[in-house]
């Protein structure tokens, strides 16, 4: 009997211990698509296992509707737990404003200096010295996807490049495929301008372009063929009247199109569609042309809370989205890279495989989020937006607009 109760107080003890330290953070991020929340989840369960409670935030729409709803809870003194945001400048003025907190001592101990690579994406998370993010993967934007069937149905081998998947355009349109799907969100046409850009005037040139701001480059020759194959894009998207992204993705993944230039966050779409990456679909990254790795992705900032218990949780969320088991188990159902070294990815498919091989050669770049403001890029977003839905705006007409843009960009 005696010692039936020694049992049931140490029980009690223990829950009223976790209960005492289990809180409730709220998570604001954009991932809604099948993929994104499958991966999601992975971060959910690893924070749920510490006793504490995830509280999911997800908003509808990506980062572009997202991003401006964090930004007024948090400057309008409703913040959440944790919010995600793009490696990069995108925090910036809240950083500035010394509304985010501080996860110096955390990254110490932790020794993210060692763990995290490569190291730039810590770069991006560090102002003055002081670390306020936690970088979670890299996703790299230069990727295009391809339905296999599509092509084995049309009598065309499936392309190994871009030149040769816009030469397959008009056989495709005979067969009723639409050759290029793209969702109409701004940020999905500038992507699909500047992963051109990084195949077919190469990485040099882009980086000069959107990091040093060289018009006279913006301007030129070499500028002038993307803005062609930017008009060649939008002939073979003109079909593709879809919005987000997935939705793109799935008129590949279900052959009513036969491609789509998406970052490699399309993967997890892939996988919930049980698709296997060289099977049923054939990933070129660089287009096929030059075969480098964005290292974009994302990043969780904790808004500064008076509050001790929330304080307590966010630093305990910030080590587990690092620690390798989560790092493993989210980015493989995300389709990013992990941005520990030190993980084992075997379970990695031939897409995140080809990825690492290139990250691992050190052929990367960065995002126009961490070359520009974000003020800059959106402004970027606005003339391909407006150049992919106006077919009679000429290639001519939007590099000089282009032009003007980067003059003016910080
Ligand atoms: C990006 C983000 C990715 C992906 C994508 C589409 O900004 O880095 O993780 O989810 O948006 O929503």
């Amino acid at each position: 009997m005696k010692a039936i109760r020694t049992v049931l107080a140490a029980t009690t003890a223990l829950c009223a211990a976790t209960a005492a330290n289990a809180t409730d953070l709220e998570v604001t991020h954009w991932w809604t698509s099948g993929g994104e929340a499958a991966a999601v989840a992975e971060f959910a369960k690893a924070f749920d296992a510490t006793g504490n409670k995830w509280v999911d935030g997800a908003i509808a729409g990506s980062g572009g509707t997202a991003r401006p709803i964090m930004i007024s809870r948090i400057t309008g003194g409703d913040p959440m737990g944790a919010t995600q945001f793009n490696h990069g400048r995108q925090a910036e003025e809240l950083v500035e404003a010394g509304l985010m907190r501080d996860l110096t001592d955390i990254a110490k101990a932790e020794n993210w200096a060692e763990v995290v690579r490569p190291s730039s994406l810590l770069d991006s998370c560090t102002l003055d010295g002081r670390i306020y993010c936690v970088p979670v993967n890299i996703h790299s934007q230069q990727w295009l996807w391809l339905n296999n069937s599509v092509f084995e149905k049309a009598g065309i081998p499936v392309p190994s490049n871009w030149d040769e998947f816009a030469a397959a355009a008009p056989k495709l349109e005979e067969a009723g495929i639409v050759p290029l799907a793209m969702g109409q969100q701004p940020w999905q046409t500038t992507l699909a301008f500047q992963v051109l850009m990084v195949a077919l005037a190469g990485p040099d040139a882009y980086t000069k372009v959107f990091g040093d701001k060289d018009t006279g480059l913006a301007g030129g020759p070499e500028i002038t063929k993307v803005f062609q194959a930017a008009a060649t894009a939008r002939d073979m998207a003109k079909n593709s009247n879809v919005q987000n992204w997935n939705d793109a993705t799935n008129m590949v993944i279900t052959g009513k199109a036969a491609g789509q230039i998406m970052g490699d966050w399309a993967q997890g779409e892939f996988q919930v569609a049980n698709q296997v990456a060289g099977k049923d679909y054939t990933c070129l990254p660089g287009l096929g042309v030059n075969e480098v790795i964005m290292t974009g992705g994302d990043a969780f900032y904790f808004p500064r809370v008076d509050d001790a218990a929330i304080t307590e949780a966010q630093g305990v969320l910030a080590k587990v989205m690092l620690s390798p088991e989560t790092q493993v188990a989210f980015n493989l159902k995300k389709g990013s890279l992990p941005v520990r070294g030190d993980v084992d990815l075997n379970a990695a498919n031939d897409c995140m495989k080809k990825g690492l091989d290139i990250l691992a050669k050190g052929n990367i770049i960065q995002t126009p989020d961490q070359l520009m403001s974000a003020d800059s890029v959106s402004l970027v977003n606005d003339l391909f937006v407006e150049f992919f839905n106006t077919p009679d705006m000429s290639a001519e007409d939007a590099q000089a607009r282009f032009v003007s843009i980067i003059e003016e960009a910080d």
